[in-house]
């Protein structure tokens, strides 16, 4: 077999440092990644999940997912292809994903690494201009090569079905103790390294839509300004053919792949992803003529002004040493 270089010190660290500025659920950066020769292994770490509102672990998945992508676009800028094999280890259960270094390399995938850092969620209210059609079509050309489909919401009745859904999830995350505990422990205050800072929540929505997620869990953010958002706001449901953990963190490479694009088009992007974490309600968002039937997200589109970073953790702490 052919000698293969082994990677640098700094190559590994590029490639953390991307991997743990990917969006995760209420920012509780699930992974951990273990180097060995020219792979990269991404594990699962248990002790940031979210038994509560992510029971079934899609949310985990597809946050692992996304990091996983971002890896892959840190390796493209440093010259390296990759392919990635998803994982069902019984040996070995926290091990989801390996990313082989050695594949041929895509372009594009490149070009995405400037925007690594500069992706945001972003709650904040968008203009109402319309994201034109051409970028529209390049986002859903995104999902695609991830093995996804992206589902502009732009009929009413499609409309009406998300806003209803959404209420009722939002109805039923405020009567749900362990959800409100959940999200008291990882969102709201001040944020040294993981969680969603008050400061990121954005305002409360005049009139009380569901247009961003209110995800504020404290009296003090409750109780923040309220402004008016967009009119019409522009969401897409990233959907994929089959539902399982291996689809899921298809979902997050997808995702963020969306996301990035966005990103790289000056297009701000937020979740809102209350119905997908309700198996009761996420079937009502399905388009019922279309193929792919298995939402995975909920995205929001549009322009909106600049937000700052939220925190992350240093790369040494999801690095596995052996
Ligand atoms: C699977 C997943 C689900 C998410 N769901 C929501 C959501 O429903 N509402 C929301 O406002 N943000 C949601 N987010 C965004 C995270 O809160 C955000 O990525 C995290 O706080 C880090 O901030 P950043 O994206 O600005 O880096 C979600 C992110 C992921 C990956």
């Amino acid at each position: 077999m052919e000698e293969t270089v082994r990677l640098t010190d700094a190559d590994r660290d590029a490639m953390l440092r991307a991997a743990v500025a990917a969006p995760s659920m209420h920012n509780t950066q699930p992974w951990r990644f273990r180097f060995a020769g020219r792979t990269v292994e991404v594990h699962r770490d248990r002790a940031r999940e979210l038994p509560a509102e992510d029971p079934s672990r899609r949310m985990l998945y597809v946050s692992l997912g996304a990091s996983i992508f971002n890896l892959r676009v840190a390796a493209a800028a440093l010259g390296m292809g990759s392919a990635v094999r998803h994982l069902m280890e019984q040996r070995r259960p926290d091990l989801v994903a390996v990313v082989e270094l050695d594949a041929p390399l895509s372009g594009e995938m490149a070009g995405l690494a400037p925007y690594l850092s500069e992706r945001r969620t972003n709650r904040e209210p968008f203009s109402d201009v319309r994201v034109p059609d051409q970028i529209r079509a390049e986002l859903g050309l995104s999902a695609r090569v991830e093995g996804a489909v992206l589902q502009w919401i732009d009929r009413p009745p499609m409309q009406w079905w998300l806003r209803m859904a959404t209420t009722d999830a939002m109805t039923a995350d405020d009567q749900s103790r362990g959800r409100t505990a959940e999200r008291r422990r990882w969102v709201g205050g001040d944020r040294a390294d993981d969680g969603v800072p008050s400061s990121a929540l954005g305002p409360r929505v005049a009139g009380g839509d569901p247009v961003v997620r209110d995800l504020a869990a404290t009296g003090a953010d409750e109780l923040r300004p309220v402004a008016d958002f967009e009119r019409a706001p522009q969401f897409a449901v990233l959907a994929t053919r089959y539902d399982g953990p291996i689809e899921w963190l298809r979902a997050g490479q997808a995702l963020e792949r969306v996301l990035l694009e966005a990103t790289a088009h000056s297009v701000s992007t937020s979740l809102l992803n209350q119905v997908i974490e309700h198996e009761g309600l996420r079937w009502q968002i399905n388009d019922p003529l279309g193929p792919w039937q298995r939402p995975q997200a909920v995205i929001r589109f549009g322009y909106g002004p600049p937000v700052p970073p939220t925190p992350r953790r240093p790369i040494a702490d999801v690095l596995i040493r052996d």
